[in-house]
């Protein structure tokens, strides 16, 4: 895909993955919308940081009318917010595995809903969902981010099959561990971690390849 002049939406910008993958997006001369919750420290004429909750419907709604009310379709979205969540099956709080589920899982589907018709009209669009290693193989104490990103890697490969044919290309990354701040929040260490800006280069090339080639499952870990 040619990124230039293109739209680009990419959810969890604020930081990590996501925040490296906009200044690369910006960088091609993509009009790149943001959307977190703390604000995107991207100071880029090309960027644009729209304050949302991804596991509100509303308020993703209202991204998604504030970008399409200025652009004819959405050519990339790429839903990249997540979190990380480890605990026992016995002190997993039924409220933190909802708030992992919507945001992990549910708010890939919100977003998604929202760009395939303009990509449907002019048969061309990429969408990239990050999920992780933990989406293809079972952790300990992981029972509830593998069940967040099984579902993503589930998602996306019936999307691949309801889509190739309209000319959409949906592309699933299956990270391992990189050094983001994911690590700190989900309160676990890792042993080896990825730089954060070559996972962002390994979406970006997935995006950049030709519009017939669909790269529908990339994994990527520590050597
Ligand atoms: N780091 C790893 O080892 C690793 C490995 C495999 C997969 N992944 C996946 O990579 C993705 C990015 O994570 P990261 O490693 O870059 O961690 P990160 O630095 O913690 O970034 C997470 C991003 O998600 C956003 N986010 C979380 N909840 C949100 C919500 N409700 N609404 C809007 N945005 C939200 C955060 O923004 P706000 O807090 O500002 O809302 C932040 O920008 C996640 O899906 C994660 O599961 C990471």
């Amino acid at each position: 895909m040619e990124l230039k002049g293109k739209t680009a939406v990419v959810t969890g910008s604020s930081s990590g993955i996501g925040f490296e993958l906009c200044g690369l997006l910006t960088d091609k001369g993509t009009s790149v919308y943001g959307l977190s919750r703390r604000r995107t420290p991207l100071e880029h004429p090309g960027f644009t940081w729209l304050e949302t909750d991804v596991t509100s419907q509303e308020e993703t709604d209202r991204a998604f009318d504030t970008v399409l009310n200025k652009h004819e379709q959405v050519d990339l979205l790429v839903n990249n917010a997540g979190f990380g969540l480890f605990d026992s099956i016995e002190t997993i709080d039924p409220e933190a595995w909802n708030r992992l589920i919507a945001t992990n899982l549910t708010a890939p589907f919100l977003c998604t809903r929202r760009v395939v018709p303009g990509m449907k009209a002019i048969r061309r669009g990429t969408i990239v969902n990050v999920a992780s290693i933990a989406g293809k193989r079972g952790f300990r104490n992981g029972s509830a981010y593998c069940a967040s990103k099984f579902g993503l890697n589930g998602f996306s490969e019936a999307l691949v099959e309801e889509l190739r044919e309209e000319g959409i290309r949906v592309c699933t990354i299956n990270p391992g561990s990189t050094g983001t701040a994911f690590f700190e929040h989900a309160g676990i260490e890792a042993k080896k971690l990825m730089k954060t800006e070559d996972v962002a280069r390994v979406i970006l090339s997935m995006i950049e390849l030709p519009d017939d080639m669909l790269p529908d499952q990339v994994v990527v870990r520590p050597l």
